[in-house]
């Protein structure tokens, strides 16, 4: 495999490509990276499904409500599940729907061998995992083991007990500093907005100890170094397993072991790659500076529980790592470690030529070199959806949302570079995400009032920042049944949806050409069919201009236009295109993308 060097070259177009008709005279192309065709990425020749594997992402609050209490339920997923087959995915990862006080919608977990009543029982599940696998859908469930619910018996014992016992040390309790212990342990900020640690009234009735939690005070961290911790977990592990889950998805992957000593944070960052900003660190800097996040001892969890994984048939295991650099976030893996990790550094990419080319390559160089597939994805539950994103200037930091007070997005300009970065990512081989609602480029709800909030970012800042709620609003199915737009029977609905989500509905689009719902399914019709997943790549310079970009994948050429003016395509077979109307003789317009097979 040849991986580019930072070179800057001259392109010189072929005679060919030339003769096409072309009137725009070309420019040479000086970007960093493409210096020629070579082959970047071969896919590994085997059967191992999460490397290709396309999965789609249920919310399980907002997908769809079976019983009209206006809350996303497992039975209204099993009524719902053909149209997923419908899409063409290959798997679904569940946000958790374990029993939970929801202080964190559902990532506090009280019980995670239980679901929780809001969404339904284990038998409403059963019968979701096994109608999934009759319609050939693997099914991922979301673990959450850095921290549990402060309602789970394990905290409430602690609480009970004293100082130094067993049952405290299940999580992470340190005296104070300062006079009596009134200050907390260290500087760690909360993810969500304040400190990250909380004092405890003793059983004696005195102010005592603090706990650690690196997000909401309902979400006590676990103390990964006691090895009764590891001993509960793999029992969850096998439960699920047992169960016939095709595996996990793991919450905060990086966060679970803490700097021995627990030492002040050097950067003060909320996010949750902490020092992402320090690009000029090294990764052993980085873990120093960020005393909670991708701590080297944590590799050992992770080599447990493949062997877990492993000793079943067919299992996989996803992390939550927002370790950058993505060479840092490979260690996560490797091949004894984690099967597959989520490319937040793709996520946050851009849509412009230059980002895109710099990140893919540097996926396929990371991922590459541990001998891993690279994922794609654009959007979750945690982050403002991409076709937001793309219409609005300048950026949040992760984990923010848009307000009523905030600069409002152009709602058609991010559709249009939304749909296109998607066709651009679903060629790419290795394994891709999609959060529910962007097949239907459903936008974020910016426009939420402050008394609908849930997501505890918005409170521990006191609406500073609004938080996560905007990606999280119930999906829309049929347009104008009801004010839910048929998420539920009765019209209730635990978020509101915004008014524009009625012309975004399922039934107005399925079968409509030019939809995004159809766009998305041709997407991954075509991308089954030429096996795009399991592919080679390489650059396509003949097909790349100033202002294009084109790679060529087992013989399918993926085209994006990023310029002002038209682009003329090779020969070959319109696969799919996100520009309505388009045929082979047509030029390709600015934020439009083409997959082409070359004939
Ligand atoms: C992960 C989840 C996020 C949750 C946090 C705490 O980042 O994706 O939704 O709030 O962990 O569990």
């Amino acid at each position: 495999m040849t991986i580019f060097g930072n070179v800057l070259v001259t392109v010189h177009f072929t005679a060919d490509y030339l003769s096409r008709g072309r009137s725009k005279s070309f420019r040479a192309i000086t970007l960093l990276g493409m210096t020629n065709n070579d082959v970047l990425y071969i896919s590994k020749a085997d059967a191992e499904w999460w490397r290709t594997a396309v999965i789609y992402q249920i919310y399980p609050r907002s997908f769809a409500d079976g019983n009209g209490d206006g809350m996303g339920d497992l039975k209204g997923v099993t009524t719902r599940l053909e149209s997923l087959q419908e899409l063409g995915v290959d798997a679904i990862w569940f946000s958790p729907f374990f029993k939970s006080p929801q202080k964190d919608a559902g990532y506090d977990v009280s019980d995670y061998k239980d679901i929780d009543p809001l969404f339904g029982n284990l038998a409403d599940f059963d019968e979701l995992l096994a109608r999934a696998h009759a319609l050939g859908l693997r099914i991922i469930v979301d673990l959450v083991p850095n921290h549990s619910s402060d309602q789970h018996e394990w905290f409430q014992a602690a609480l009970k007990s004293p100082k130094g016992s067993p049952e405290r040390e299940m999580y992470i309790f340190r005296d104070g500093k300062g006079w009596f212990g009134r200050k907390a342990p260290n500087n760690w900020p909360s993810v969500f907005g304040g400190s990250q640690w909380t004092r405890i009234t003793e059983p004696n009735g005195k102010k005592g100890q603090w706990y650690l939690h690196i997000f909401d005070s309902s979400q006590p961290d676990l103390n990964w170094e006691n090895e009764r911790v590891r001993d509960e977990f793999d029992k969850v592990l096998q439960f699920w397993l047992d169960r016939g889950v095709d595996g996990f998805r793991i919450d905060v992957a990086h966060g679970m072991i803490k700097r021995a000593g627990l030492p002040d944070t050097k950067t003060i960052s909320t996010e949750m790659g902490g020092a992402k900003a320090e690009a000029d660190m090294t990764i052993e800097e980085l873990e120093v500076a960020n005393p909670y996040w991708g701590q080297p001892e944590v590799h050992a969890i992770n080599r447990r529980w493949r062997k877990i994984i492993d000793s079943y048939n067919d299992r996989a295991m996803a992390a939550e790592a927002w370790v950058l650099p993505l060479e840092r976030m490979a260690r996560w893996v490797r091949p004894d470690e984690y099967n597959q990790t989520f490319n937040f550094g793709y996520m946050f990419a851009g849509w412009n030529k230059e980002a895109q080319i710099k990140s893919i390559e540097e996926s396929f160089e990371a991922f590459g070199a541990v001998g891993a597939p690279s994922t794609w994805v654009l959007s979750n539950h945690d982050t403002i959806r991409h076709v937001t994103r793309y219409g609005m200037t300048g950026n949040l930091p992760q984990g923010d949302g848009i307000g009523p007070s905030y600069a409002q997005p152009d709602e058609a300009l991010g559709l249009r570079k939304g749909r296109a970065s998607t066709a651009f990512m679903l060629g790419l081989p290795g394994g891709a995400y999609i959060y529910q609602g962007e097949e239907l480029g459903l936008p974020e709800h910016t426009t939420l009032e402050g008394k609908y909030r849930q997501d505890p970012t918005y409170f521990r800042t006191k609406g500073e920042r609004v938080g996560r709620d905007g990606c999280r609003v119930p999906l829309p199915w049929e347009a104008g049944v009801n004010e839910s737009n048929g998420f539920s029977s009765t019209g209730e609905s635990w978020l509101p949806q915004p008014d524009s989500y009625k012309r975004y509905a399922r039934d107005l689009q399925r079968g409509i050409a030019g939809s995004t719902l159809e766009l998305y399914k041709r997407l991954l019709k075509e991308r089954k069919e030429h096996n795009l997943g399991g592919g080679n790549f390489r650059w396509a310079l003949e097909f790349t201009d100033e202002h294009s970009l084109a790679y060529v994948n087992n013989g399918v050429a993926v085209i994006a236009n990023f310029g002002p003016e038209p682009v003329q395509l090779p020969a070959g077979e319109v696969l799919v295109t996100t520009q309505v109307d388009l045929t082979a003789e047509h030029e390709l317009e600015h934020d439009q993308v083409v997959w082409i097979k070359l004939s």
